[in-house]
């Protein structure tokens, strides 16, 4: 079993969610012939009062204890925002350590010479979690569509505002209530003008368009348009219509190029989209071979995300140490059969 060395900067939602999920799925990491030791923590405030999962734990406000220790392979960012976030993963990678992010202003803003950096270092950059919160989005569309030409891609990107939507169309909450509770559930940013405007979910967009289509683009390049101005009746209407109102990034290939666009879009009621409701992200994924496919699930909070930094802590340990075994994480070994009365 090896033993793998984490510096984590950032003790927020995300960082915290990590913390716990480490320390929860210690026995299947173990089982994956994997232990990951958090070596030291790097916060902003020390003085802040923190989950009691997280006591006891190196934590320091010097960012040297995480960047100059040799005896750390893999450094994890959870604290968000452009800086000191881009210093510290730059320091990083030129240290020869990998990284994994949850940063999607970070990588949308900055994101080709990041890789860049990562590619002249030799060492891997990941960032999973940046885009729809624990759903394997970019693993599936860098791997599992590698053969394959991406044409269209239409998501729900953004759980707050998506849960704003559903809560205000639903249970009638007041956009300030659900706003409100989103920000008390940890879905929301720190500055959630950032999901309601459309922000986050654009840099969302600009990520996947980078990653499909190849192409490198900042979020002032195309139409963004949020959820501050739909009203409970818009709501209404659209209900009484057969549709729902989602918050939709879409990017779009045609042969005269690349169309990019964030805004609240009639969906109708009763298709894998409009169903996507509350925190939850859905994307559908349009391609020449396969057609559409859907991929949903929980787009934030702090285990969703922390799983997705998780499985990009175990994707780069896999490759660190190329003799752990090929097995999902939970993945127990020699599952039992238990008898099934046929049908
Ligand atoms: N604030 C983001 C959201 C978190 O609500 O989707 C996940 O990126």
């Amino acid at each position: 079993k090896q033993t793998i060395k984490l510096g984590i900067f950032g003790l927020g939602t995300v960082g915290t969610g990590l913390v716990e999920l480490l320390h929860t799925n210690a026995p299947v990491l173990h089982n994956a012939n994997i232990n990951f030791e958090i070596t030291q923590i790097v916060v902003h405030n020390l003085s802040k009062q923190r989950a009691p999962i997280t006591h006891g734990l190196p934590i320091s406000i010097d960012s040297t204890t995480i960047l100059t220790n040799p005896a750390i392979q893999i450094v994890v960012e959870a604290m968000g925002t452009i800086e000191p976030a881009k210093t510290y993963i730059s320091a990083a990678l030129n240290a020869g350590k990998h990284v994994v992010t949850a940063n999607k202003d970070l990588l949308a803003k900055h994101g080709p010479e990041l890789i860049a950096l990562a590619q002249q270092n030799k060492v891997n950059l990941y960032y999973e979690a940046s885009v729809a919160g624990g759903i394997p989005i970019l693993q599936t569309l860098t791997n599992s569509y590698a053969s394959d030409q991406v044409t269209q891609i239409v998501g729900v990107l953004n759980g707050t505002a998506n849960y704003i939507l559903s809560q205000m169309g639903t249970n009638h909450l007041s956009y300030a209530a659900a706003l409100q509770q989103a920000q008390k559930l940890g879905f929301a940013e720190s500055n959630p003008a950032q999901d309601v405007e459309g922000i986050d979910s654009a840099y969302k967009l600009s990520i996947l368009a980078r990653l499909v289509f190849g192409t490198a683009v900042q979020i002032s390049e195309f139409p963004i348009k949020g959820i501050t101005a739909v009203t409970a009746t818009d709501l209404q209407l659209a209900n009484e219509l057969g549709f729902k109102i989602k918050l939709l990034a879409i990017s779009r290939y045609t042969q005269n190029g690349l169309a990019l666009t964030v805004a609240p879009t009639l969906v109708a009621q009763g298709t894998l989209l409009a169903n996507v409701d509350n925190e939850n992200n859905g994307i559908n994924i349009t391609s020449a071979a396969l057609g559409n496919s859907f991929l949903a699930g929980k787009g934030a909070g702090a285990l969703p995300t922390a799983q997705s930094l998780t499985n990009d802590l175990l994707q780069i340990a896999r490759n660190i140490n190329t003799t752990s075994p090929e097995l999902p994480i939970n993945t127990p070994n020699n599952v039992p059969l238990i008898p099934v009365t046929p049908v």
